[in-house]
């Protein structure tokens, strides 16, 4: 089961990694390009592990904060209901960095918030 733990975390890293690469996919892509699809996949991707990880704590030992998964979880809902509304559209200028700075936001209160 802790194997199955690490490979849920693999990839929960690597759906944040994915997030903070579409700020620069973004940026990249210009003022007048939509929003990149990757911001949608990113976020189900840590919604799916995350879910996940937490729904396996009893068998995979672990007591996770659940206040902090709670903020968390919102935080991301936030992230992805951005992501939906602006997907068909020029996005405004706020919208990237706004992104950007809610998934970081999230990496603090995954890494600060004990
Ligand atoms: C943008 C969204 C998110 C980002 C960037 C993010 C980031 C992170 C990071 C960096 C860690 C590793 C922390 C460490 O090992 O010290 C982590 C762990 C974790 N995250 Fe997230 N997270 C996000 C969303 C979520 C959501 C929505 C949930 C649950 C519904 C969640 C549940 C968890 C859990 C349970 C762990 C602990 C895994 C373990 O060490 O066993 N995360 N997250």
């Amino acid at each position: 089961m802790e194997f199955v733990r690490l490979l849920l975390v693999f990839l929960h890293l690597l759906g944040m990694g994915m997030l903070i690469a579409m700020f620069f996919v973004q940026r990249r892509s210009g003022t007048d390009a939509p929003l990149n699809k990757g911001w949608l996949h990113g976020s189900a991707l840590q919604l799916l592990t995350g879910v996940a990880l937490m729904g396996l704590a009893p068998l995979t030992d672990q007591d996770y904060n659940d206040i902090k998964i709670g903020v968390k979880l919102l935080v991301l809902v936030v992230i992805a209901a951005l992501v939906a509304v602006n997907l068909k559209k020029r996005p405004a200028a706020w919208l990237t960095p706004v992104l950007a700075g809610l998934v970081v936001l999230n990496v603090g209160l995954a890494v600060f918030w004990t």
